[in-house]
C-alpha cells in the first residue's frame, strides 16, 4: 500500500476473496468498507504498508482474515485511537472502532516508531 490507488485495488481484492468464500452481497460490501479504512490510514498515517487478505478455518467455521501492516509511527495512545469520533486528521469515516464493529474479531498491535498491525476476522454466517 502506498497510494488511494492501492487504497482501491486492495478493496477490490477482498471483494473477489470474499466472494469466492460465500459471504453475501452485503457482506462483500462491508469487508471492502473494512478493507478501504485499514489501507487509508497505512496510506495516510505510514506512508507504505502491507494488507494481507486470506481465508482462515476453524472448527465448523470459515472466514476472512484482513491484515493491515506497516512500520510507520504507530499509535501511542490505542484506546483513545479506538474511541469513536477520534481523530488526528479530521477523519469523517468509519474509522478503527467502526471496522471493529464491523468485523467479528479485531486486534491491534502498535508499538510507537516501530508500526502498527491490525487482524480483523469475519466468519461467514
Ligand atoms: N496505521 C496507523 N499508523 C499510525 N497511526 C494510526 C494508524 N491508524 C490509525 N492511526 C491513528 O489513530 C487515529 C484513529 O484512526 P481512525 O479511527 O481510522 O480515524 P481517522 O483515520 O479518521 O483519523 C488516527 O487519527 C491516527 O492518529
Ligand atoms: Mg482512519
Amino acid at each position: 500500500m502506498r497510494s488511494d490507488a492501492d487504497v482501491v485495488i486492495a478493496r477490490q481484492r477482498g471483494r473477489e476473496i470474499a466472494s469466492l468464500l460465500g459471504f453475501s452481497a452485503s457482506d462483500l460490501a462491508l469487508i471492502a468498507t473494512a478493507i478501504s479504512e485499514l489501507a487509508r490510514n497505512i496510506v495516510l498515517y505510514a506512508g507504505s504498508g502491507e494488507i494481507e487478505i486470506g481465508h482462515v478455518e476453524q472448527m465448523e467455521r470459515r472466514g476472512i482474515e484482513i491484515v493491515a501492516r506497516d512500520q510507520g509511527p504507530g499509535i501511542r495512545n490505542i484506546p483513545q485511537a479506538m474511541r469513536d469520533g477520534f481523530s488526528t486528521s479530521g477523519g469523517l469515516g468509519l474509522g478503527l472502532p467502526g471496522v471493529k464493529r464491523l468485523m467479528d474479531e479485531f486486534e491491534i498491535e502498535s508499538r510507537p516508531g516501530r508500526g502498527t498491525t491490525v487482524t480483523v476476522r469475519r466468519w461467514t454466517r
